[in-house]
């Protein structure tokens, strides 16, 4: 019998391993034989540890398993797939999943993450295979056909950006995947990495046929020990079986691939930052033009995308660019892989069409708030994303939509708050986390954001209220315009929504303290 217990460190912090190893332990003593598979997560995280057991039907699935619930289970029919205490029928007809459309997690939770045969027989290098057949600008033209644009947040479309770089003349091109996901509430690189890591490997080098790159970089963080030590293993693995270095599946093209680890700034993914750091200095921020695609790595054209985007590329080649440009709605196509995080029931990955609503992921798929109060609020799109109120929840998930309504999707962490949240003392916050964060170069972000927790702080004081909201707006307007870069420029972005659409917060008795 096979049983799946993943390996992915969201399940392994709730007891993964413990599990895995009272599974071995009871199948010895009940002398049964049995294969335990250590696959990425599912990413219905509220039922990690989630054991699978395989059968004849398909794969049942069992959750959340407690190591102590083990024997119990055990006993009562777990390794033939009974239904017994725990169980959720089969993995393939659990409504959460089922309704998904899993294109870039396609394989994630389904395989063992480091076999190259299970990569293969889902289809794994079918998309690197058609692109070697094809002509470099070709690749191009079908990435820039399938509409994919940047899911690391800005939403660049990605074929526009490498034709940038294939049209550079260059001896030198680097590919640099940007796996710093700093955002609070997002967790979707580092499940793909640790769950289906050849994606990225495969994406990588069919970019690197794509505008003629010879040498990648994975910038990975260093919060992030699981998916770094997987990734390794996974490039060692290709290069051995020729995926990576000389000649690839026979081929002209040849692809060296990198891991870097981060240590530790959110600053540093962005992407100028981060090419900074990967040249070995601190992580300070670059004025752009010039733009990494002309000059990036070491002063040579670079393709920096982020794990999602490159991960996204070998199922548009695969698949075919049209059937990804089917999916979704105006500007937005293909599919976005959201995180469910923060106050919320039932948080994990929903990977969907661009035009599902706010309300449909955070009622529907979310379940509400975790502590079963009435959700207040939701930040979209990380620290730097605005707070929507749930008369909001009618907005579909769409770049341009989100934009025109003074919000950013962002790399599509969804974080859910309560009826107990205090929305002034999370606009403070967003400049603290600012003042914190910000790699000092331009004043408006380096001064702005401390001042801004100063302002806060006298309007949660009662200090002289009016003045001080008009003195924040003003603040939020001179980082908005005067930054250098995102950091600066979109911390006014939750400052500014949370007063605007819960303006009652910051007109509270002012707090006793001491
Ligand atoms: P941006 O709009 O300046 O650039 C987007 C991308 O397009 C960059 O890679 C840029 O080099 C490229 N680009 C622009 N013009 C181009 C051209 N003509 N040809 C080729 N490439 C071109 O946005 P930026 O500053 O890179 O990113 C801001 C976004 O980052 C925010 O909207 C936010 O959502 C996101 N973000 C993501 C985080 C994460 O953890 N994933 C953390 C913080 C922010
Ligand atoms: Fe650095 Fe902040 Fe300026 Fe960005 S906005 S360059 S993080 S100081």
């Amino acid at each position: 019998v096979t049983v799946y217990v993943p390996a992915d460190s969201a399940a392994r912090s709730v007891g993964a391993d413990e599990v895995a190893d009272a599974l071995a332990t009871a199948a010895a003593d009940a002398g049964r034989d049995i294969r335990i598979v250590r696959n990425g997560s599912r990413g219905m995280l509220w039922l990690e540890p989630l054991v699978e057991v395989e059968t004849a039907e398909g794969r049942v699935a069992y959750g959340p398993v407690d190591a102590a619930d083990v024997g119990e289970l055990v006993g009562a029919g777990l390794l033939d797939g009974a239904p017994t205490r725990l169980s959720h029928g089969r993995t393939a007809q659990i409504d959460w999943l089922a309704s998904q459309q899993r294109v870039t997690f396609r394989r994630v939770g389904v395989i063992d993450p480091l076999s190259v045969e299970d990569y293969v027989r889902h289809g794994g290098f079918a998309g690197l295979t058609r692109a070697l057949e094809m002509s470099p600008a070709d690749v191009v033209t079908a990435v820039t056909e399938s509409g994919l644009r940047g899911r690391g947040g800005a939403g660049f479309p990605a074929g526009i950006k490498w034709k940038t770089v294939h049209d550079a003349p260059a001896e030198l091109k680097f590919i640099c995947a940007n796996a710093d996901e700093g955002d609070s509430g997002t967790f979707a690189d580092r499940m793909l990495m640790e769950g289906d890591p050849f994606t990225l490997i495969e994406g990588m080098t069919i970019a690197a046929h794509a505008v003629g790159a010879t040498e990648g970089y994975i910038y990975l963080r260093s919060e992030y020990p699981d998916a770094v030590a997987t990734m390794r293993q996974a490039i060692e693995i290709a290069y051995s079986r020729g995926w990576l270095g000389e000649r690839i599946a026979g081929s002209e093209l040849s692809f060296d691939l990198f891991v870097r680890v981060g240590a530790g700034a959110y600053i540093c993914g962005e992407e100028t930052s981060m090419l900074e750091s990967l040249e070995g200095r601190r992580g300070t921020v670059r004025a752009k033009p010039p733009i990494p695609a002309l000059e990036g790595l070491f002063g040579q054209p670079t393709v920096v995308n982020n794990v999602l985007t490159l991960g996204s590329v070998p199922m548009i080649m695969a698949d075919g660019p049209a059937a990804y440009q089917e999916l979704g709605i105006e500007r937005s196509r293909g599919t976005q892989v959201f995180q469910l995080a923060g106050n919320v029931r039932r948080g994990g990955i929903v990977e969907t069409a661009f035009g599902i609503t706010l309300g449909e992921l955070v009622e529907g798929y979310g379940g509400g708030s975790g502590s079963g109060r009435p959700v207040r609020a939701v930040q979209v799109g990380g620290p730097l994303g605005a707070y929507l109120p749930t008369d909001r929840f009618d907005l579909p998930m769409d770049y341009e939509g989100f934009a025109a309504a003074n919000a950013m999707i962002g790399h599509g962490g969804v974080v859910v708050f309560d009826d107990t949240v205090d929305m002034a003392r999370q606009a403070r916050f967003a400049m603290e986390f600012c003042a914190i964060e910000s790699c000092g170069k331009c004043t408006p972000c380096r001064v702005g954001a401390v001042r801004g927790v100063e302002t806060i702080d006298k309007i949660i004081g009662g200090v002289d209220r009016e003045r001080n909201l008009i003195l924040l707006d003003s603040l939020c307007d001179t980082m908005t315009k005067g930054s250098l870069c995102a950091m600066g420029g979109l911390t006014p972005m939750p400052v500014r929504s949370a007063v605007q659409d819960f303006a009652e917060d910051f007109d509270r008795p002012p707090v006793q303290t001491g």
